[in-house]
């Protein structure tokens, strides 16, 4: 099973690696480029993502910092931003991003938290608030798996445990190794809107179809239906199910 995620591996790391110059012909989305590329480590608020802080070996700068202010000019920022920072933890750009979007970026860092060193953090257009990409509405609970299949829970399990982990979590709760670096962020199986609307049905076309444009796959791809429906067996009853009685 393991090499079933390492053979969607290639297709996981194109959807990561879409530039985002595709969808910023005229205008780089300089905010949704932050978002994505910078604030994992830079934070939300320009100031250094917590674990940063503790977990690499040269901290992230602190945009916000008096230090910030007087040795980052623009034209440096574009040069880091373009080549990285050699021998730390900053990356280079330079091939993902157009010049374009490196200088939009760097502005809109300039501009959010290199400012006044008072001012307060701005409210960002971040989309990591953006918890999910849709959220249908509710649907009746009481129907049953497609195509007359019914799931497995324990060899479903088994699945979950390799294949999902890395984004759900063991506990369901979408807090995966891998989540951190993944939005829209991966379902939280736990929580009451997703939970209102993954039925039966539901879990098992989305893990089926995947959620296209996003990082959730189509396991249909590489697993056949029996597997599927006892993947979105152990997935309603544990977690669907559960969760529910939770609240009791
Ligand atoms: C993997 C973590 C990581 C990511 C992602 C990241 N940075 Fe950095 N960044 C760092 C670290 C660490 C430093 C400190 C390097 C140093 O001290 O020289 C840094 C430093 C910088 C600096 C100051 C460089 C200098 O000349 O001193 C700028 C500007 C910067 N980052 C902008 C960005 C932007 C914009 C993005 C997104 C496009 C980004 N960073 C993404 C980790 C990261
Ligand atoms: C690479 C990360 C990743 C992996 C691996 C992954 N998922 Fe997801 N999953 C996501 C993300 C991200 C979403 C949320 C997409 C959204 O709502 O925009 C999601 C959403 C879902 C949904 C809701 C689908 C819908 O219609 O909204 C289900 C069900 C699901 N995942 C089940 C699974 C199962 C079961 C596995 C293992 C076979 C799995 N996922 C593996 C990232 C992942």
């Amino acid at each position: 099973m393991t090499t079933i995620f390492r053979r969607l591996l290639p297709a996981l790391c194109a959807l990561v690696a879409l530039p985002p110059s595709v969808a910023a012909q005229q205008t780089p989305d300089a905010a949704r480029i932050y978002a994505e590329s910078c604030s994992v480590c830079h934070g939300d608020d320009g100031s250094g993502a917590i674990w940063g802080q503790a977990s690499l070996a040269t901290p992230p700068r602190n945009f916000r910092s008096e230090e910030s202010r007087r040795e980052l000019d623009r034209n440096r920022m574009i040069a880091s931003v373009t080549y990285g920072r050699p021998g730390t933890p900053m990356p280079g750009f330079g091939t993902q991003l157009m010049p374009a979007e490196v200088a939009a970026v760097v502005d809109y860092v300039r501009e959010q938290f290199m400012q006044g060193l008072d001012a307060p953090a701005a409210p960002l257009a971040n989309v990591r608030d953006v918890p999910y990409s849709h959220t249908p509405p509710p649907a009746p609970h009481e129907l049953p798996l497609p195509d007359g299949l019914s799931g497995h829970v324990e060899r479903g399990r088994a699945y979950y445990m390799e294949n999902c982990v890395p984004c759900h979590g063991a506990s369901g709760t979408g807090d995966g190794p891998r989540a951190y670096f993944i939005f829209p962020k991966p379902r939280n199986f736990l929580e009451p809107t997703t939970r209102s609307y993954l039925n039966r049905p539901n879990v098992y076309k989305g893990i089926k179809f995947g959620v296209v444009g996003k990082e959730m796959p189509a396991w249909g791809k590489v697993m056949d239906d029996q597997q599927i429906a006892d993947i979105a067996e152990f997935v309603y009853t544990s977690f669907i199910e559960s969760g529910t009685a939770a609240d009791h």
